[in-house]
């Protein structure tokens, strides 16, 4: 099989690629190295089975792609500027790659008539009113908040991928993924996992946002990349499946496990909540777990490896944060 994975430079896409290479499939992986610094393109260039394209997606597709000698069976759509500076950084780019590149990616589906499965988000939910959030709630979004290049770009693409399926006929599966950490994180990853753990490491001050109660859910991203696979695999065409893990820790308990994990002597300090950040979100993971998937990975064991997977030597700790 020759599957192709936008975003496959990036931490999930990375992982995934990895996965369907071990796998012996024949992988390509597309990406323009906007929100990735392309070190996780080292370990997969040692697999000859596999390929990558530096591309935007907004523009045209690439001969390279198009005219490919084998034709795609599947397509895993990942792209996506990621990150909370990045709302206002790559805004345009977040919306556009959402819009035009999930475009260009489902005309190459069609062309080949390969399987399709999109990476959407938790954050198409916004800032949700209900709890769990099952997959026909319809969310409680802004659309012209700080955060809305990346809910409503998400949305607009669950959108275009739901008309690909009733207008073209498109096999295509919708994945709103939740908090995931790993290896495979940048090295200026802003997001909380490899912050908290960064911080830890170099036994600097743990940064809380206000009194560190919100909660968050984490799923291991070897977990996460069973349940793109199994989607993929058993998923319902047109259907919507949330992934992720549904066991709740505040932002204050996640510091004190990393703490313990990496035997840290760094203190918890807490620093201004930012305004737009929001109190939960907590998936209803019933629709996935009818397909066969679970959560393996414990919080703890999940820390520890990702812990073990990064460099101190290459640490940057960024100002601007996400929790
Ligand atoms: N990691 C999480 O917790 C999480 C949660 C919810 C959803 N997601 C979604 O999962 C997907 C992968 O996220 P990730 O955490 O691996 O982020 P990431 O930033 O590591 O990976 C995204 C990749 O997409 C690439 N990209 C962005 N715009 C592009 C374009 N126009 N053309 C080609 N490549 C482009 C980036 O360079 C990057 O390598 C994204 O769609 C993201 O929205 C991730």
């Amino acid at each position: 099989m020759c599957i192709l994975v936008t975003g496959g430079a990036g931490f999930i896409g990375a992982n995934l690629c990895q996965r369907l290479l071990e796998q012996n499939h024949e992988v390509i992986a597309v990406d323009n190295l906007i929100t990735s610094d392309g070190g996780n393109l080292n370990k997969l260039r040692s697999f000859p089975n596999f390929t990558f394209i530096k591309h935007d997606i907004t523009n045209p597709l690439p001969h390279a792609l198009t005219a490919y000698r084998l034709p795609l069976t599947a397509i895993y759509h990942l792209a996506c500027p990621t990150g909370v500076p990045n709302l206002t950084k790559l805004a345009e780019e977040m919306l556009l790659t959402c819009s035009i590149g999930t475009r260009n990616i489902l005309e190459l589906a069609r062309t080949h008539k390969a399987k399709f499965l999109v990476v959407s988000s938790s954050e198409t939910y916004g800032n949700p009113l209900i709890f769990p959030q099952t997959e026909n709630y319809t969310g409680n979004v802004d659309p012209t908040g700080i955060r809305s290049p990346y809910e409503e770009g998400k949305r607009f693409t669950e959108s275009l991928v739901s008309i690909y399926v009733r207008k073209y006929k498109l096999d295509a599966k919708i994945v709103r993924v939740f908090n995931t950490y790993g290896p495979g994180m940048d090295r200026s990853e802003t997001r909380v996992v490899p912050r908290f753990l960064r911080q830890a490491l170099s036994n600097k001050p743990i940064t809380i946002h206000g009194k560190g109660t919100q909660t968050r859910t984490f799923c291991y991203v070897d977990d996460l990349v069973n349940g793109l696979l199994i989607i993929m695999k058993k998923g319902k065409s047109g259907e919507v499946y949330n992934l992720g893990s549904d066991q709740q820790v505040t932002i204050r308990q996640l510091a004190e496990l990393i703490i313990n994990v990496t035997k840290s002597k760094s203190k918890i300090i807490k620093i201004k909540r930012l305004k737009h950040d929001h109190e939960s979100r907590l998936p209803d993971l019933t629709k996935v777990k009818k397909l066969g998937w679970k959560l393996h990975t414990p919080l703890e064991d999940g820390l520890r490896k990702t812990s073990k997977s990064l460099n101190p030597s290459s640490f940057y700790i960024p100002n601007h944060v996400d929790q």
